[in-house]
């Protein structure tokens, strides 16, 4: 969790806070622009943190590839029939997050329309995002270990990040993503 963004959504969402509520009230909708975007980056950035840190294990646990041996072929099956390799959606995922603008992520999401799984490049936590795609997998590219740790050097960043993926997590928000596949219900 990110108390920060937790702290703004509650903030752009709350009625003990100047917001929505008192514009409702006020009938004064001059700042409905900025009050929607902070609810966005704030709501989209907390989501993205909590699905990050759950992506991750320790190096011994994590990182390589989804295997069939360890229980999840049926991400690994959805990465190759999506993208063509697991290594054309490493290059792919791995660029979305080194280029991204703002508080970025590269995300792999599934996109229900489709059935497929696509990779997304988010900035500044909401923009670019197709409605109704659920991120499986997300790398923050601007979380402070990559100030810190890796003095700006973004690939250094995202090639560490690789090694500590959690895929038994990504398989299992796959899997529910793909059970409720009707979320965007355009067939009602
Ligand atoms: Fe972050």
């Amino acid at each position: 969790m990110c108390t920060a963004t937790l702290t703004g959504v509650r903030s752009a969402c709350s009625r003990t806070h100047t917001g929505p509520a008192e514009a409702r009230d006020a009938e004064s909708w001059g700042a409905v622009g900025g009050l929607e975007k902070s609810l966005a980056f704030h709501l989209s950035g907390h989501i993205l943190h909590s699905v990050h840190w759950q992506n991750m294990t320790g190096p011994k646990d994590g990182g390589g590839e989804p295997l069939v041996q360890d229980g999840v072929g049926e991400l690994a099956d959805a990465i190759t029939e999506s993208f063509g390799s697991f290594a054309g959606f490493k290059a792919q995922l791995s660029k979305a997050a080194a280029t991204t603008q703002g508080s970025g992520w590269g995300v792999l999401a599934y996109e229900p329309l489709s059935g497929r799984l696509i990779v997304e490049q988010v900035y500044d936590h909401q923009g670019n995002v197709g409605q109704g795609s659920t991120p499986v997998l997300v790398f923050d590219a601007w979380e402070h270990a990559f100030y810190l740790q890796y003095r700006n050097q973004k690939v250094d960043f995202i090639e560490a990040m690789w090694r500590v993926i959690n895929w038994q997590d990504v398989a299992r928000r796959y899997a529910a993503a793909k059970e409720r596949g009707d979320s965007l219900l355009l067939n009602l």
